[in-house]
């Protein structure tokens, strides 16, 4: 594996592959990666013929500066990791790299980004628009990849992509699961032994709801009740949004017809937990 920490860098190594014909395929990420991430890499085989994946931990997308300053690094293993996938470059750049001097340009994809994580984290995805829009110009990809876990950032870049006409395809990535149930988060390493068993009262309420769905129930504040009544069970737990959204629009919806997902953020031991289910 090729590491690059500079666009020239990585310009070089990209335009040589593209110059043979080769299919360039790109997984962004902060890193500390875990299945999830690799999961991803994995399914870009199927769509590209080299892949490149990013490790920049961005300073724009986080509305708190602790969290930014708390984001736990671990180049090394995630090094080792991707090599072991087989993955062709890693794209390690610095934040100047990134944000050299004078850089004033943000992305505003305005109503995806509102509800849910938006409202909640002011300025949030207008710096992982432009992130993004800023790796997707110096990777240059055929085709990008996002897990489903984030669905509302997945839906933004889907959304980005097609208004300013980038030559992108846009893969969705499934969310994985630990054997348990657990979403794979970088976050649930904070998480004690006690609150990992209560984590797991989302993706409890999450699978109440679908199997009720499946069985014909169609109304979202019963559906969005299954879910709470699980976590509810938990001491400490807080839920900072629940609700039954359209796929395609993420508003809210009284009633099941057509793509909708039940999203939803959790904290327990002041570590924010967030899940999602498609209602099929
Ligand atoms: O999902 C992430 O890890 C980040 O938001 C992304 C897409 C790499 C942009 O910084």
């Amino acid at each position: 594996m090729k590491t690059c920490t500079t666009i020239a860098e990585l310009r070089a190594e990209i335009t040589a592959f593209k110059r043979v014909g080769k299919r360039v395929g790109f997984v962004p990420t902060m890193g500390a990666l875990h299945e999830g991430h690799l999961s991803l890499a994995r399914t870009l085989t199927e769509h590209s013929d080299v892949r490149v994946c990013s490790i920049f931990v961005n300073p724009t997308q986080f509305n708190d500066p602790k969290d930014y300053q708390a984001y736990i690094i671990t180049l090394d293993n995630d090094k080792a990791l991707l090599e072991r996938e087989g993955v062709d470059i890693l794209f390690a750049p610095s934040v100047a790299e990134v944000y050299p001097p004078g850089f004033q340009t943000s992305i505003n994809v305005s109503e995806v980004s509102k509800p849910w994580e938006g409202a909640l984290r002011p300025g949030h995805f207008a710096g992982v628009a432009t992130v993004v829009t800023i790796l997707f110009n110096a990777v240059t990809p055929d085709v990008a990849i996002f897990g489903e876990k984030d669905f509302q950032q997945l839906r933004l870049i889907e959304q980005m992509v097609r208004d300013l006409k980038m030559e992108i395809e846009i893969l969705r990535g499934a969310l994985v699961r630990d054997d348990d149930g657990l979403a794979l988060s970088s976050r649930n390493a904070r998480l004690s032994v006690e609150g990992r068993r209560d984590a797991l009262s989302i993706s409890r309420g999450l699978s109440a709801a679908q199997s009720a769905l499946r069985e014909g129930e169609r109304n979202a504040d019963t559906l969005e009740a299954l879910v709470a009544r699980e976590i509810e069970k938990v001491q400490g737990a807080t839920i900072e949004y629940l609700a039954v959204v359209d796929e395609e629009t993420l508003d809210k919806v009284a009633t099941v017809v057509g793509k909708c997902r039940i999203l939803v953020v959790v904290r327990i031991e002041g570590v924010r937990l967030l899940d999602n289910i498609a209602l099929r």
